[in-house]
């Protein structure tokens, strides 16, 4: 095994893992280039080009046994930056669970036979296994809790670093963080962090405000999209954790509490034609000085899946540190990271922590 690679394995060949393997293949591809947009060139000793995807996983019938490559490319996903050279890995099926959410059932089909349950499991921990795969991604949809459990406990069995991009809480549950600790895994969660996403600027935003001592008495942030991740999120049923996790990371920046009724912020519609473009509108409203009120109006028009990707590549190679280290359990790194950490830090702070554990 080549000691300098990372070998990652992805469950849900989404959009957002088109993002990521296309992100890295771009900067392959344009090496002579500065590197725009990576937050790092090097973590530790691992560049962006050393992260190998060995192992897959989905429930689709149009992905299960494709070369990884054309997988990528293939219904509903919608990312399209580079030609992908072609892989040796193929999409191996993953148990259906609460993967697939009423509005994107005519999106996304699982296999009319799916293979049982227990057999299931023996094979998908012999495909870890057999490739090497040391750390596993989580790309499933949101509401997704029990394929989510599923796969924080084939984490455990297989000793693979656990990155969950998703608001399903796992990294940031005790509990759950604690069992990780024990194993000696280490594990990253919950919910990505956009690299320049409406989470951040909503934060930043409401730091300032807070910390030049300005009230916010009123906010909301209201996103749309048009892929599948705006389609799925139409179902409020699988929304409860996201809407928990946007809100308290915004919330948790502000001294001062702002009532549960002044505060909206949530996915709010899925508008076909955007795609992978993401629009928020966010506004806050307060009092400053003399009680004299200010508020103010933003609107974010960025691409959703180049935001999930820049903040994931760093985060492969933080959980390879991890197991370098021998260090498991719940990752400082997580509050830079993701919206849902165990811990919330400021976002300065939590830089602070990225750069330390990588030094
Ligand atoms: N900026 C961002 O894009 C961002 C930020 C935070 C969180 N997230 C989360 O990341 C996740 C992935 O987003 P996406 O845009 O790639 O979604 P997507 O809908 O494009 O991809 C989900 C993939 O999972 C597959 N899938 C469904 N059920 C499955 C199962 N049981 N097992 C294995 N695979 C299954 C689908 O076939 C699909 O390929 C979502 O939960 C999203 O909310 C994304």
């Amino acid at each position: 095994m080549d000691e300098n690679k990372i070998k990652v394995g992805i469950i849900g060949v989404g959009n957002c893992f088109a993002g990521l393997i296309q992100g890295i293949e771009y900067y392959k591809q344009n090496r002579d280039k500065e590197p725009i947009g990576l937050m790092h060139k090097t973590v530790g000793s691992y560049k962006f080009d050393d992260i190998e995807f060995t192992s897959a996983f989905d429930v689709g019938e149009n992905k299960i046994g494709k070369s990884l490559d054309q997988a990528v490319c293939s219904t509903p996903n919608l990312v399209k930056w580079v030609d992908l050279p072609k892989s040796e890995v193929m999409v191996k099926e993953a148990p259906v669970l609460d993967g697939i959410g009423i509005y994107v059932e005519n999106k996304i089909k699982p296999l009319p036979n799916p293979t049982n349950s227990d057999i299931l499991k023996n094979q998908i921990e012999e495909e870890i296994k057999s490739t090497g795969t040391e750390i596993l991604v989580n790309y499933l949809p949101v509401g997704s809790q029990k394929a989510t459990l599923f796969w924080a406990a084939m984490a455990l069995k297989t000793k693979c670093a656990f990155i969950n991009c998703i608001p399903e809480f796992i990294a940031s549950e005790e509990k759950l963080a604690e069992l990780f600790k024990k194993q000696g895994v280490p594990i990253i969660g919950d919910d990505i962090k956009g690299q320049v996403g409406a989470t951040i600027v909503h934060r930043v935003l409401a730091r300032l405000c807070n910390d030049r001592g300005a009230t916010i008495d009123k906010t909301y942030q209201l996103n749309v999209g048009g892929n599948t991740d705006f389609l799925n999120m139409k179902e409020q049923e699988r929304l409860k954790s996201k809407k928990i996790s946007k809100t308290e990371s915004v919330t948790s920046q502000v001294e001062k509490e702002i009532s549960a009724e002044n505060v909206y912020i949530g996915p709010s519609d899925f508008i076909p034609f955007l795609g992978n473009t993401k629009l928020a509108f966010i506004r806050i409203e307060g009092k400053m000085f003399a009680d004299i009120p200010y508020s103010m109006e933003l609107r974010l028009d960025v691409d959703d899946k180049a935001n999930s990707g820049g903040i994931v590549v760093d985060a492969i190679r933080c959980a390879k540190l991890a197991l370098d280290r021998g260090i498991g359990g719940y990752l400082d790194v997580s509050s830079y990271f993701m919206k849902h950490p165990l811990v919330q830090k400021t976002d300065s702070e939590a830089k602070q922590i990225v750069e330390e554990f990588i030094e």
